[in-house]
């Protein structure tokens, strides 16, 4: 995923967007990037990346390259809200870490 891309697709929010939200106000828990114009508070397939940006800046890490292409992230999430509307996946939300580990 380059920087531009989609993050949040309930919101259309930019990876950019979140990573700069979150160097600019240093949240305590990462559930304070909701404030992010709601990153992760629609279907929540976001949730365990936007965890792990909040890790890795908070933390002071780097932020790591991502391993996949926006256009698998897009696919990733086609599957995981299909798999939540049937009932075979949790729904991801903050709080419990992400049910799953997000890319
Ligand atoms: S993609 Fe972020 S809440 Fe749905």
């Amino acid at each position: 995923m380059d920087p531009d891309s989609t993050l949040c697709y309930c919101f259309h929010i930019s990876k950019r967007k979140v990573v700069n939200f979150t160097r600019q106000r240093l949240p305590k828990r990462a559930s304070q990037l909701s404030e992010c114009f709601g990153a992760g508070t629609g279907c929540g397939w976001c949730v365990p990346l936007l965890i792990r940006i909040h890790e890795e800046i908070v933390g002071n890490a780097a932020v790591e390259s991502d391993d996949v292409t926006a256009e698998e992230y897009e696919a990733m999430r086609a599957r995981y809200r299909a798999d939540v509307a049937s009932g075979t996946r949790k729904r991801n939300q903050y709080g419990d870490g992400g049910t799953k580990a997000a890319p």
